[in-house]
């Protein structure tokens, strides 16, 4: 049986004084939210991926919202939010016995990151155990190796320079299909979701651990102050994705998947390895020689290890347990009509 919907949600108080805004002009509503609080974790990162949005979704799907990106109080709203995501990452790393030799040394350091959890335990039983129908469940949760990732590396290149920012400019290309429209990993996703069948996970049935990993990403290419650690937790991406790709290609080998879902996870396992090498060799190397970039960079990597660490245990759980009509074990029952503007996936680009 389903919970009733509350009405004071933050996410759905969000939700209810934009579309008020946009349709009366009256933003009352919208100001009262100034200082209001989220009722808990879930909605915290629900209401502030709402306010992302603002600012990354497509802008057709925002419906006129998008008026108030910068509104006073969606900004003030927007800084305490991510100021409990900052404080939450960071108790999570105090209480993390990183083994980091030299943690000034960011190169060292990121690579050492990225081969922890480098295969994630859910990656090893979807090759050799999920069934089809867990695995269309965990690649609709996944969203792709690098869910967004076009949009993500193009604002994280803002501002950067030399090396650095070719190595960035050569990876958005490589998102863009080198030119070839049919290449464009977004539509290569789009491949893979029409030929799995992939439903987009709305918010609210995703685990909290899912909202956490994707408000870390548009959390970090928004924020100016946070841009050392935003270039730390795009290489991660790029430095773990090509051998869970490979395990993605084997599961779909095993399980006789249409061809049409290879594409996708053939392009990341070939193109991220060297994604990665080329992000740590020259853009980490170069920044890394201004002692706030490397600490920032580090940051970012650890921040992104811990919250994929937490995502793939939630979603291992989730999609093991799942029942097969669809339904995701480990989030909480919501109603139907959610206030959530984006799913997790398919999504437009990854
Ligand atoms: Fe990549
Ligand atoms: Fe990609």
């Amino acid at each position: 049986m389903r919970a009733q919907r509350s009405p004071s949600r933050l996410e759905d108080r969000l939700g209810a004084a934009l579309r008020l805004a946009t349709t009366t002009g009256d933003d009352a509503a919208l100001r009262l939210l100034a200082d209001a609080d989220a009722l808990d974790r879930r909605d915290g990162l629900a209401a502030l991926a709402a306010i992302h949005d603002l600012s990354l979704a497509p802008v057709d799907r925002l419906g006129g919202t998008e008026r108030w990106q910068h509104h006073p109080a969606v900004a003030e709203l927007r800084l305490r939010l991510e100021a409990d995501l900052v404080a939450h990452l960071d108790q999570l790393d105090a209480e993390t016995d990183w083994d980091l030799p030299d943690p000034d040394d960011a190169v060292d350091s990121m690579r050492r990151l990225a081969r922890l959890d480098a295969v994630p335990e859910v990656y090893r039983w979807l090759a050799e155990e999920a069934t089809f129908d867990q695995l269309v469940e965990f690649l609709s949760l996944e969203g792709g190796p690098d869910g967004g990732f076009d949009d993500l590396v193009a604002l994280c290149q803002v501002g950067l320079s030399g090396r650095a920012k070719l190595v960035l400019g050569r990876n958005y290309w490589d998102e863009m299909g080198r030119g070839d429209e049919r290449c464009v990993h977004t539509v290569l996703h789009e491949q893979l979701a029409r030929a799995l069948r992939l439903q987009a996970v709305p918010r609210a049935e995703q685990p909290v651990e899912a909202l956490e990993r994707a408000v870390l990403g548009s959390f970090l290419v928004l924020s100016r102050a946070h841009q050392p650690e935003a270039v730390g937790a795009l290489g991660m991406v790029e430095l773990q994705a090509g051998p869970r790709c490979r395990w993605v290609l084997k599961a779909l080998q095993r399980l006789d998947a249409p061809a049409g879902a290879v594409p996708f996870y053939a392009e990341h396992a070939e193109a991220d390895p060297r994604h990665g090498k080329d992000w740590l060799d020259h853009a980490v190397t170069e920044l890394a020689a201004d002692p706030r970039w490397a600490r920032g960079m580090v940051r970012g990597a650890r921040w992104r290890a811990l919250v994929s660490r937490r995502f793939f245990d939630a979603a291992l759980l989730a999609v093991r347990g799942a029942a097969h009509d669809g339904t995701v074990a480990a989030a909480p029952a919501r109603p139907a009509g959610s206030s959530s503007a984006v799913a997790a996936s398919p999504r437009k680009a990854s």
